[in-house]
């Protein structure tokens, strides 16, 4: 008899994610997404010319050359009305509902970009946000490049509170990062091939800070 095609349990995700996030603030999973939303972000960045990016900025950052010494990435950011943008969007939401129900975060919406880093190209040493000056509570990293090895750079280092590489992720096709984007240091080493990622937030509701209870 044939067996079925093995779809993986999205329940079991969710908890596998939840719970290295509440462990460890940090989360790695290959092949976290079905594999059909992988391709066609694949094939949708591929598409996209250099024209529909544009290059990333550091905070309040003005400065182009200071920028690009601090970060050489392109970004282009999702819209609704791509099928392939659309899909990743989805499974976001469903992760958002299952985050809130586990953790109790409050995660009010999500925000996400393609990332094209062009060979040479790294993205030094930061935190996503800054306690209390940024609704963005977590970061995702969603990674788009077939048959990354070791050598062609471009790991996503994760450090802890004592400046220590706990964490060096390749960037390969299909695998998941979620971390705390106040609590999490980490960098983007030299790529030495274009890599393609998403990079997105989920935020608490700006009108409401990071206060879940409304006031009195
Ligand atoms: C970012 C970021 C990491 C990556 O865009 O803030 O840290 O691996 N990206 O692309
Ligand atoms: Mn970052």
């Amino acid at each position: 008899m044939l067996s079925q095609p093995s779809v993986p349990d999205l329940d079991a995700t969710f908890d596998r994610l939840a719970d290295a996030l509440s462990a460890r603030g940090y989360a790695v999973l290959p092949a976290a997404l079905p594999g059909e939303i992988a391709e066609q972000l694949q094939r949708r960045v591929a598409t996209l010319g250099d024209s529909a990016f544009r290059p990333a900025g550091v905070g309040r950052q003005q400065d182009y050359q200071k920028n690009r010494a601090v970060r050489g990435d392109d970004i282009h950011w999702f819209t609704a009305g791509d099928h392939s943008e659309s899909a990743y969007l989805a499974w976001m939401e469903q992760f958002r509902q299952a985050l809130n129900r586990r953790l109790f975060l409050g995660l009010f919406d999500y925000e996400c970009h393609f990332a094209r880093y062009a060979a040479g190209s790294y993205y030094k040493k930061h935190l996503d946000a800054f306690r209390g000056r940024s609704n963005r509570v977590l970061s995702t990293v969603f990674y788009l490049n077939e048959g990354w090895a070791a050598a062609d750079g471009g790991q996503l280092l994760i450090y802890n509170d004592s400046d220590e590489v706990v964490a060096s992720v390749n960037p390969e096709m299909g695998t998941l990062v979620v971390f705390l984007s106040e609590n999490v240091p980490h960098e983007v080493a030299v790529a030495h091939r274009q890599r393609h990622s998403v990079a997105g937030w989920f935020r608490v509701n700006a009108s409401i800070g990071a206060h879940i209870d409304p006031p009195l």
